[in-house]
């Protein structure tokens, strides 16, 4: 079947659907751009504590893991360094950034792609918004995330 005669046969509104199907724009996939609703603010204001001991750090306790706390990505990266940064992306402000072990750990977000070292420096052309760094500081167990 010819892709005309395809979407002929489906009726004109779901031929649309497949054709434009970001017409209203897309929400967290595809390139599309994402809707108002979906985006977040960055952090600010951010200080708190993880105790590494207690179940909330326990991801923290090998290289490459991370946890989720108050919208930021706080990482153990591949060198046992603690990092922490903005889980709101910088591109268009979703909330899907992460800590990946790729290319000696870097942040993903996996909306549109965006890819960032560990400064915040933007790795692709997705975006050339820095995502938002923050402080960690380690006192025994208690590691401090703050601005
Ligand atoms: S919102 Fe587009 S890559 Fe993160």
């Amino acid at each position: 079947m010819e892709r005309k005669q395809f979407l002929r046969s489906l009726g004109a509104g779901a031929a649309f659907a497949i054709v434009f199907p970001c017409v209203h724009g897309c929400s967290k996939d595809g390139n599309g751009d994402v809707a108002p609703e979906d985006m977040r603010p960055i952090p600010t204001g951010i200080d708190f504590t993880i105790d590494l001991d207690a179940q909330e750090g326990e991801a923290l306790q090998n290289n490459g893991g991370f946890i989720l706390k108050e919208f930021v990505v706080v990482a153990k990266n591949l060198e046992g360094q603690y990092v922490a940064a903005s889980q709101i992306c910088s591109h268009q402000q979703t909330e899907e950034v992460r800590f990946i072990s790729n290319d000696g750990g870097i942040y993903y977000c996996s909306t549109h792609g965006a890819r960032f070292d560990q400064t915040g420096k933007p790795l692709n052309s997705i975006t050339s918004n820095p995502l938002k760094i923050f402080n960690t500081e380690l006192t025994g167990n208690i590691l401090r995330v703050f601005e």
